[in-house]
């Protein structure tokens, strides 16, 4: 197999190289570098620089690369810049996709992994969410991530590809804190800059109905999302009519004010005082993953806890500040 992993230069998918690479898989890395950094790249991984966007390019790198199996992660992320913007992610995320398939179906690729999110699910009513909980999703981002899971399935179905959905919970944490790369626009890192900034980090709402008032997630550690790529992967290049569509995340909420706590312990700054402000619109009060599908399907579960997600996260803040 050769795996072109598009976004393979941002902070999830430099995870997922490193992975494949590890395990000895051969590896081309196709991104735009719009948010991603070379630098990320694991050593001998042949960077193509274009969008997803650009069908003859990515049927072109396709081809000179003899890809047998993709795994698409390149896309827009921010929940709130898809409310201001929602044709650019509609653009960004569906038809980036849509170009993806397209040029895999022409040039004969056989397996494909999509990279999906939590938010397909809105704002679930359960304690755990399973892979059938209603998808309702409330933003554009998240609609975005929905349709492209139907996309997936059906040219998987219609083409005789090997289909997964990853539905990423929280993800944090960084495998290679050297390169400093805590992820980004998400609490750990919010809270990181507010604090070197010497401001108070902020809690959006703490009135909700969860034990101590503010929002649950499920957090997990990016080499740990990375690990449940290959496994995916592994599973669709022994199995060609596979179908997965499986949630990421470890099965245990944590509360932000339980993210700020660890972030004081790890930083050692005792000082730091949250500051409780209004709710952020769109919150939903609490999205745990059930991991029991992909624990069955897989044999995977997560490795890394809290404390090595907040650990590995501040390390590389202090090595890009
Ligand atoms: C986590 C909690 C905030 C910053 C989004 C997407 C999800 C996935 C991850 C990509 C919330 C609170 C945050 C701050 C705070 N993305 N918060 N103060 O919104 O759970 O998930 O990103 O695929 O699909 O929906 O992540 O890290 O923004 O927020 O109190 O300064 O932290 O209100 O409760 P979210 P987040």
């Amino acid at each position: 197999m050769t795996w072109l992993i598009t976004g393979g230069a941002g902070y999830i998918g430099s995870h997922v190289a490193k992975e494949l690479v590890g395990a000895a898989e051969r590896v081309v890395v196709l991104d735009d570098l719009s948010t991603g950094d070379p630098a990320r790249l694991p050593d001998g991984v042949p960077l193509e620089r274009g969008t997803v966007l650009d069908l003859p390019f990515v049927t072109a790198v396709m081809r000179r690369h003899e890809i047998t199996g993709v795994l698409h992660i390149a896309a827009k992320k921010q929940v709130g810049e898809s409310v201001e913007r929602p044709l650019h992610y509609y653009r960004e995320n569906v038809e980036g996709l849509r170009t993806v398939l397209e040029a895999s179906h022409a040039t004969g690729v056989e397996r494909f992994l999509f990279s999906s999110s939590a938010s397909v699910y809105g704002m679930p009513d359960v304690e755990l969410v399973t892979e059938r909980t209603p998808r309702l999703p409330m933003s554009p981002y998240g609609e975005t991530k929905l349709a492209g899971e139907w996309l997936v399935d059906a040219a998987g179905r219609a083409y005789g590809m090997a289909t997964a959905a990853l539905r990423y919970f929280n993800v944090a944490g960084a495998a290679t804190p050297e390169l400093g790369d805590p992820g980004a626009f998400n609490l750990i890192p919010m809270v990181f800059e507010r604090i070197e900034a010497g401001q108070a980090p902020l809690v959006f709402g703490d009135d909700y109905p969860t034990p101590d008032g503010t929002c649950v997630r499920d957090y997990i550690h990016v080499s740990d999302v990375a690990s449940a790529h290959l496994a995916a992967a592994r599973r669709l290049v022994v199995d060609p009519s596979a179908r997965l569509t499986l949630n990421i995340g470890r099965g245990e909420g944590v509360s932000v004010a339980e993210v700020i706590e660890m972030i004081r312990k790890v930083t050692g700054r005792l000082d730091i005082t949250p500051e409780m402000v209004a709710r952020r619109p769109g919150d939903p009060a609490r999205v745990v993953a059930s991991a029991e599908l992909i624990g069955d399907e897989l044999g995977w579960s997560a490795r890394y806890d809290l404390e090595e997600m907040v650990a590995s996260a501040w390390e590389g803040w202090r090595h890009r500040h």
